[in-house]
C-alpha cells in the first residue's frame, strides 16, 4: 500500500500518519522529520536544508528527491509506505511517479488530503510543543501535558519548533498555497485523491481516514457470527503484501 498524505502545515499530518501507518503496518516517511534529524545531528544534508527550513521555504527539489529516493530503497518500504510531507510541489509529484514506475514498476495507491481551515492551522501550530527526547507532539491547549514543558510519556523537555513562530507560520501557509495546494488538482486528475475533514478530535479523524482509505486497501474482514446469528463483530486487519 503506497499512500501520500497531503495538507497544509499543522493539518495534523504527523499526528494522523503515526496511527494510519501503524494500523496498516507500513513505515511512515516524514521528510520534515528526516530533515530535522539531520539539522540536529549536523550532517551535510542538515546543513543544506537548515536555512530553507528556518525561513519556512521548501528545501530544493534535488536535495529532497535524492533523500526520498534513498529512503524508499530501504527494506522496510518495499511492501508499502505512508509519505508525510512529500511530494510538496508538482515537479516532486512527477518525479515520484516516474521513480515508482521506473525503479519499482509500481505507482501510488491513494493520496489522502487533510482539509483544515487556515485559522485552525495557525492555532494548532502556534501551540505545538514537541518532546526533545521521544518526539511526541503536544499542544498547549488541545493536548496539554500534565506539567507545563514536560512530556508525560518520557519526562523529556518540550520545545517549540523554530519554524512555528507566527511570521514563519504565515510564510509556510503562503508556500503551501502557492506550491503544494496545486497537488490537489494534480492527484484529482490522476484519480487517486480523497479528501477528509480533518477537524475535530484526533481519534475521529483517524476513523474518518481509515474509512476513506478502505476502498483502496485490501483490508480483510474477520467476521465472528454468534451462534444465534443475531450479532457480529468485525475487525480490520491490514494485508501486508499491498
Ligand atoms: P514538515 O515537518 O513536513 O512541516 P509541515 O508540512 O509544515 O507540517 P507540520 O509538521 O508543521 O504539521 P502537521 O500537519 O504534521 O501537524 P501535526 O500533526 O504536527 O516540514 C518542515 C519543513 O521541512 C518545511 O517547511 C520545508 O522547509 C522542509 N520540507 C519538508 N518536506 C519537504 C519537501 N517535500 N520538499 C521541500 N522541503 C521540505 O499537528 C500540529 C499541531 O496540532 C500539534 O500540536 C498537534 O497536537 C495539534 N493537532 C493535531 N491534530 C489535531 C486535532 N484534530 N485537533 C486539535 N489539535 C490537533
Amino acid at each position: 500500500m503506497r499512500i501520500v498524505l497531503v495538507g497544509p502545515p499543522g493539518a495534523g499530518k504527523g499526528t494522523q500518519a503515526q496511527f494510519i501507518a501503524s494500523h496498516l503496518a507500513i513505515p511512515r516517511i516524514s521528510t520534515g522529520d528526516i530533515f530535522r534529524y539531520n539539522v540536529t545531528t549536523g550532517t551535510e544534508l542538515g546543513r543544506k536544508a537548515r536555512e530553507f527550513m528556518e525561513r519556512g521555504d521548501l528545501v530544493p527539489d534535488a536535495v529532497t528527491v535524492a533523500m526520498v529516493r534513498a529512503r524508499l530503497a530501504e527494506e522496510d518500504a518495499q511492501e508499502g509506505f505512508l509519505l508525510d510531507g512529500f511530494p510538496r510541489n508538482v515537479p516532486q509529484a512527477e518525479t515520484l511517479k516516474k521513480l515508482l514506475a521506473e525503479d519499482w514498476d509500481t505507482r501510488l495507491n491513494v493520496v489522502l488530503e487533510l482539509v483544515v481551515e487556515t485559522d485552525e492551522v495557525v492555532r494548532r501550530l502556534s501551540g505545538r510543543r514537541t518532546c526533545r527526547r521521544c518526539e511526541r507532539v503536544w499542544h498547549v491547549l488541545y493536548d496539554p501535558p500534565a506539567r507545563t514543558g514536560v512530556c508525560d510519556d518520557c519526562g523529556g523537555e518540550l520545545f517549540q519548533r523554530d519554524d512555528d513562530s507566527e511570521d514563519t507560520i504565515r510564510h509556510r501557509i503562503e508556500v503551501y498555497n502557492e506550491q503544494t495546494a496545486p497537488l490537489v488538482s494534480f492527484y484529482a486528475d490522476e484519480g487517486t485523491l480523497i479528501g477528509i475533514d480533518a477537524t475535530g478530535p484526533v481519534e475521529e479523524i483517524t476513523s474518518r481516514a481509515l474509512a476513506a482509505l478502505r476502498p483502496f486497501v485490501r483490508l480483510p474482514f474477520t467476521t465472528f457470527h454468534q451462534n444465534d446469528g443475531g450479532s457480529s463483530s468485525v475487525s480490520l486487519l491490514p494485508t501486508p503484501e499491498l
